[in-house]
């Protein structure tokens, strides 16, 4: 697998975007296409968790590191993500809150990418997720210390099956407790950009740069350019 100069090259053939079918608002834009990417999901094997993105952070060196995440929040302030505050990318966000996001679909040739400032999501929200985790997650999130070396899988079970004994699947949404180390955070953005691939690599890039200190979805707040592929 050391040469890859053999694998299939795909041309990408997307609708593209430019400013002028950018829908609306940054907001309007970034909806219909996760909206799309979770539809097209549904019905297409191959495409699994179309709303995981990659959060790049940087730790205290400067040096940048990434890690996969599901975004399970999204709205006009921003995409946010569900961690636990003992994981490795909770000690850089604390250090340094500039983080950067992209959700990637190859198979629509679409990429959305945001770089902002990254802001704790609230009890309240946070807790309303919490319960729609099926319960096996619940008890998972609480019985792992993200991010630590742990012995064995075996270890890993264990700690699992004890909290399960502390916490039982009575059935409703409050059997397990939130943790106090799962928290989450939303990328409130200041640039995001819209990639669409085209023919011969010719692929267009919108970007979104705020300038004023509305939402997504307030158009005074965001000037547009394209840039070169
Ligand atoms: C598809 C996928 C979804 C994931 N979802 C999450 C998630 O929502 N939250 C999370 O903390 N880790 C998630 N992970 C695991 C992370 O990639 C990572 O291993 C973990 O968060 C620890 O990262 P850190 O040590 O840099 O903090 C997911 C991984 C994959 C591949």
């Amino acid at each position: 697998m050391s040469d890859l100069s053999n694998a299939r090259r795909t041309d990408y053939t997307s609708d593209g975007i430019d400013a002028a079918t950018l829908i609306g608002t940054p907001w309007a834009q970034i909806s219909h296409w996760v909206s799309e990417a979770i539809a097209v999901a549904e019905t297409t094997p191959g495409m699994a968790e179309p709303t995981a993105v990659s959060v790049a952070t940087v730790d205290a060196d400067g040096a940048p590191n990434v890690r996969v995440v599901l975004a399970r929040f999204l709205d006009d302030r921003g995409p946010g993500f569900v961690s636990s505050l003992h994981s490795i990318k909770a000690a850089e966000i604390a250090a340094n809150a500039r983080i950067a996001m992209g959700y990637a679909w190859p198979g629509l040739f679409r990429a959305i990418r945001f770089r902002g400032q990254a802001e704790r999501i609230g009890a309240d929200e946070l807790e309303t997720y919490w319960r729609t985790r099926p319960y096996g997650s619940q008890i998972a999130a609480s019985a792992s210390l993200q991010s630590h070396p742990i012995s064995s899988r075996a270890e890993l079970e264990e700690q699992f099956a004890s909290w399960a004994a502390r916490y039982p699947d009575d059935g409703t949404e409050t059997a397990v407790p939130m943790p106090e180390d799962f928290c989450g955070w939303r990328l409130v953005p200041d640039e995001v950009e819209f990639w669409a691939g085209r023919p011969s690599r010719l692929h267009d890039r919108i970007v979104c740069t705020r300038v004023g200190s509305g939402t997504l979805d307030d158009a005074a707040s965001w000037a547009i350019t394209r840039r070169q592929p």
